[in-house]
């Protein structure tokens, strides 16, 4: 059997080798390293795909984060929501702007930011909601929207785990996420969905004059070059990763169907099990299964992933600690207790290897293994 991996990145280049391998020549010929044409189109083509008006690339998704706050000029004492169970970049930004991050638990089913728990944090000095789309599907966006009307919030989509997956609204219409909120943020991180072979990130927005102001802060905030209008940052994609992006982004709807299969092979084989629970899908979202999570129940999991590390079959903790109680986060407003869903999943949770280049013999090989050690 193939070696198996978290996340194959070497399986998916080689069967886009020619064109990859073409592109990245093409543009080291060229010689235009940063900017220029393979950046301007990757954006033009990612904003079409997403039917947004505005995508700027950066460096990665945590810059991506951090200008969208800078351009929404949230300043310290300015409270912004978001989930306590994700990755840390999140709430990082939120900190290192000087901003109030405010954490609040997530659903039990979806793993998803929980909307009654962000309407029961918002006071007078909310400034801004950051849903995360973990794993691959969208939180409730329609709800998060109505409340941040209301009470008249930015929402910054983090949609790192989630490019191309769709939101429904009760209307039957469709949105991309990351398109729905005041501004979309994403990581090109080469183990994402959409991942380039290095570093990458971008941000969308419908709203053209918030679009100028992002690629100005992006561009140490220079609207005429050395003229600096704003303090800003330096957060660029570079033309390789851009020309890499392109091609990757044809495949990307493709991408989301081998990993929906994958999903529908581990859901049938580790289905009615009481040791562990599949993934739940979203009412209103496709999940485009960045991560195949299993959220177990009674089975000793350091002793699962050594099972499983011993037949070859790598594992992941995503995440092991609460970000209320990480040392860099801890925070006289939070203490072990306050979040009971994001704790019970960071000590039950475990995901699976998934990505687009697994075969069926490969998923029958990992269920089994799972179902053999539960037994
Ligand atoms: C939910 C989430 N937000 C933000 C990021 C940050 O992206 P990057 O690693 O490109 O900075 C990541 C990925 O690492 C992520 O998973």
């Amino acid at each position: 059997m193939k070696k198996i991996h978290m996340v194959d990145t070497k399986g998916q280049y080689e069967k886009i080798q020619s064109e990859i391998d073409e592109a990245v020549l093409n543009v080291i010929r060229s010689s235009q390293f940063i900017g220029g044409p393979e950046v301007n189109l990757f954006q033009q083509e990612l904003a079409t795909y997403l039917g947004t008006k505005n995508v700027i690339a950066c460096a990665n998704g945590t810059d991506a984060l951090q200008i969208a706050m800078m351009a929404l000029d949230l300043k310290p004492g300015d409270e912004v929501i978001t989930a306590d169970f994700t990755y840390v970049a999140t709430a990082e930004v939120i900190a290192l702007l000087g901003l109030t991050p405010v954490l609040v638990d997530v659903h039990p089913d979806t793993f998803d930011i929980d909307v009654n728990a962000i309407e029961r944090a918002i006071t007078p000095k909310t400034k801004a909601i950051v849903p995360v789309h973990l794993f691959g599907q969208c939180a409730d966006m329609e709800k998060i929207m109505q409340l941040a009307k209301k009470h008249n919030l930015y929402v910054i989509e983090d949609v790192a785990q989630a490019i191309g997956a769709d939101y429904t609204f009760t209307d039957g219409s469709k949105k991309k996420a990351g398109t729905i909120g005041t501004i979309g943020c994403t990581s090109f991180y080469p183990s994402k969905n959409l991942g380039c072979y290095g570093d990458g990130g971008a941000l969308y927005t419908n709203d053209d004059v918030l679009a100028k102001k992002i690629n100005m802060i992006a561009k140490h905030g220079q609207s005429v070059q050395y003229y600096h209008d704003v303090v800003g940052v330096n957060s660029r994609l570079d033309a390789i990763q851009a020309a890499i992006l392109r091609i990757k982004l044809r495949h990307l709807d493709n991408y989301a169907l081998a990993r929906n299969k994958a999903a529908a092979y581990y859901d049938k084989a580790l289905a009615n099990n009481p040791k562990f629970k599949i993934p739940a899908r979203a009412k209103n979202s496709t999940h485009v299964f960045h991560q195949y999570t299993l959220l177990l129940n009674g089975v000793d999991r350091e002793k699962l992933k050594a099972h499983l590390e011993s037949k070859s079959i790598p594992a992941m903790i995503y995440y092991p600690v609460p970000l209320h109680l990480q040392k860099a986060y801890t925070d006289v407003r939070y203490k072990a207790g306050d979040f009971p869903v994001t704790e019970k999943l960071c000590a039950s949770v475990i995901s699976l290897p998934m990505h687009t280049e697994l075969d069926e013999d490969t998923l029958k090989y990992i269920s089994e293994s799972i179902i053999e050690f539960v037994k």
